[in-house]
C-alpha cells in the first residue's frame, strides 16, 4: 500500500516531499529553495554536476509544454541523474480517468526516483501523489496550480526588487484558468502588504471561491476591467495567455482573446521606469514582439533562465543525499 503523503507542508525538510502547491511553503521554505537556486546559479550551467547521479526523474506530460518540460529535463541531466520522458502519453495508453492514472504511477514508481506530471485535470495531481510512493511534483494541474512557475517567477522578482514584500503589481488576461496566476498570488500572499491589480475581461474573473481564498491568504487585490483603470508605477506587470484549452466554445474563445495586449503605448501610459514586465510563456498575441528590447520586459531572458536554476534546486533539494 503507498502512504498518503497529501499536501503536506515543506516545514525545512525537502527531501521525499511532493511539490503540488504554494499552499505547502512557508517564507522560509522559499528562502531555501532561493538560495539553492542563487548558488546554483554561480556555477556555469553548461557544467554537469554529479549531485544526482544514479536518479531516474520521470516526466509524464498529458498536456503540451516547452519551457517546463525541457527545464525540467535538463536541470534533471545537469545534475547528473537521468530522465524518463513520457509525452503525450494519450497517444501510447488510454488512461484519462483516475482510476487507470493510478495504475500508470504505480508503474512508474517501479522505475523512477521522482515523478513530475502535468496534467489537464485540476486536482489530478494530488491523486497521483496520493497513490505515488516517489515524490510526485505539479508541473500544472489545468486549471489549478503551477507552483514551479510561481517559484520561478517568484525568484525573479526578488531578484529584481532584493524584497517580496512591499510590492504592487499588475496581473492581466485569464484569471480564472490561469493556474500560474494562481500559485504566483498564493506565493506573494505570504508577505506583508503586497497588492495585485487584476485586470482581465468580466467572462475570466477569479473564481469567487479562489479570491476569498487568496484574501484570507493576506494580499489585498483588486480586480480592474480597462487598461485606463491600470495604476501608474507598478513594480511588476505580469501579463498571461487567454487559455483557449479550457473554452467549450471557439466563439467564446475569440470573445475575450486578447483583450487586452501588451504593446509599448500601454507602457509609455503606465509603466514605471522600474515596472518589470513578465510573461510565463507561450505567448498567442498578448505580448507584442515590439516590447521584447525593453531592458524592463524580462520574459525572455531572466524568467527563462532561472526556471532551470530553480528546478535544478528543486530537484537537489527533493533527491541530493546529504
Ligand atoms: C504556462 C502553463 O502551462 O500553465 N506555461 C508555462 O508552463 N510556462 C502558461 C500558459 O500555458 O499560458
Amino acid at each position: 500500500m503507498a502512504k498518503k503523503l497529501g499536501l503536506e507542508r515543506i516545514n525545512g525538510k525537502f527531501r521525499g516531499k511532493n511539490i503540488l502547491s504554494l499552499d505547502q511553503f512557508s517564507q522560509k521554505d522559499l528562502q531555501i529553495v532561493f538560495t539553492k537556486t542563487r548558488k546554483l546559479k554561480e556555477n556555469n550551467p553548461r557544467k554537469g554536476l554529479n549531485l544526482l547521479k544514479g536518479n531516474i526523474v520521470t516526466l509524464l506530460f498529458f498536456e503540451p509544454s516547452t519551457r517546463t518540460f525541457s527545464s525540467f529535463a535538463v536541470a534533471a541531466k545537469r545534475l547528473g541523474a537521468q530522465t524518463l520522458e513520457l509525452t503525450d502519453p494519450m497517444k501510447v495508453s488510454s488512461f484519462v480517468k483516475g482510476e487507470s492514472m493510478s495504475d500508470a504511477i504505480k508503474v512508474l514508481n517501479a522505475y523512477s526516483d521522482l515523478l513530475i506530471i502535468r496534467h489537464p485535470v485540476r486536482g489530478s495531481l494530488q491523486i497521483a501523489a496520493d497513490v505515488s510512493e516517489v515524490p510526485v511534483i505539479n508541473a500544472g494541474d489545468g486549471i489549478g496550480e503551477h507552483p514551479t512557475q510561481a517559484l520561478l517567477d517568484l525568484f525573479t522578482i526578488h531578484e529584481k526588487f532584493g524584497r517580496l514584500n512591499n510590492l504592487a503589481g499588475l496581473m492581466a488576461g485569464d484569471m480564472l484558468n490561469g493556474r500560474t496566476v494562481h500559485s504566483l498570488i498564493r506565493g506573494l500572499a505570504k508577505f506583508p502588504n503586497n497588492k495585485i491589480y487584476l485586470l482581465s475581461p468580466r467572462k475570466l474573473r477569479l473564481s469567487k471561491k479562489d479570491f476569498e481564498n487568496f484574501q484570507k491568504q493576506g494580499i489585498e487585490l483588486a480586480e480592474i476591467y480597462k487598461d485606463s483603470d491600470i495604476p501608474k508605477n507598478l513594480d511588476f506587470w505580469y501579463w498571461t495567455r487567454v487559455q483557449k484549452e479550457r473554452f467549450r466554445s471557439l466563439k467564446d474563445y475569440n470573445r475575450v482573446k486578447n483583450k487586452f495586449i501588451l504593446n509599448k503605448k500601454l507602457i509609455d501610459k503606465y509603466a514605471g521606469k522600474k515596472t518589470i514586465f513578465m510573461h510565463p510563456l507561450p505567448r498567442v498575441g498578448e505580448i507584442l514582439e515590439e516590447v521584447d528590447e525593453d531592458e524592463r520586459a524580462v520574459n525572455l531572458s531572466s524568467e527563462i533562465k532561472n526556471g532551470m536554476f530553480v528546478r535544478k534546486a528543486l530537484l537537489s533539494l527533493g533527491l541530493e543525499r546529504k
